[in-house]
């Protein structure tokens, strides 16, 4: 069978030299997991890609392979363990105050699977952007892969939007879609929808922070 496909990006694309801004924009990532997408976020800075610096990055599993990446690209990382707060609150208490004395700006969730609360979003207003793996609205929480092949869509992709309240509800920014194969498993799944989001992390940050100049 030809398992040929294409993955399609939907969104207006924008450089960052369209941009014209004559600052590095301050990143604050958190991560849960592998930070793959903290990585390509890194290494498009390297690149040139972005005009931006990732002061710190906050992770809240102290296995988490994310650590090892800030450790690789010099990024100061701090563990927070959510396990050590009482309530959600409290461990965002804890995020603002890292954040803020790494003098951040913006906010990248970057596989954070907590779920976070007003406390974050009001230290830092339609600054917190984050990644989904499917098509927002389609397929909102955890195991989003999963429930695109159990609805046995044709059709799922990955979201970069700005957060609010609501899980994996906010303004979109950029999305990309991915055909589901007919073999396909949660875990090639997921490989193919993370290559189109390490394209997409960094433009919906670029995306984000042209939204707020033409505001
Ligand atoms: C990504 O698939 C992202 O969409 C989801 O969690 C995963 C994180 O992957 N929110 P990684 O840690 O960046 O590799």
């Amino acid at each position: 069978m030809d398992h040929s496909f294409s993955s399609a990006l939907v969104s207006p694309y924008v450089t960052w030299d369209q941009l014209q801004l004559n600052k590095t924009i301050k990143l604050g990532v958190m991560a849960s997991g592998s930070g793959s997408n903290f990585e390509a976020i890194a290494q498009a800075i390297n690149e040139g890609k972005l005009n931006g610096k990732v002061e710190v990055l906050i992770y809240n599993n102290p296995q988490a392979k994310a650590k090892e990446r800030a450790d690789k690209f010099n990024i100061p990382s701090v563990l927070l363990n959510h396990r050590n707060y009482p309530h959600r609150e409290a461990l965002d208490e804890a995020i603002v105050e890292v954040f803020k004395a790494h003098q951040v700006e913006w906010v990248v969730m970057a596989g954070w699977m907590r779920i976070i609360t007003n406390v974050l979003l009001k230290a830092f207003p339609e600054k917190v952007i984050n990644i989904h793996p499917s098509l927002l609205p389609s397929f909102k929480g955890i195991n989003a892969i999963e429930k695109a092949l159990k609805a046995k869509v044709k059709m799922t992709g990955c979201t970069v939007h700005l957060v609010d309240l609501e899980v994996d509800s906010g303004p979109i920014l950029i999305q990309s879609a991915v055909p589901i194969l007919p073999d396909d498993t949660s875990e090639t799944l997921h490989h193919r929808i993370q290559i189109q989001e390490h394209h997409i992390i960094t433009q919906g940050i670029a995306l984000a922070v042209q939204r707020e100049k033409n505001n």
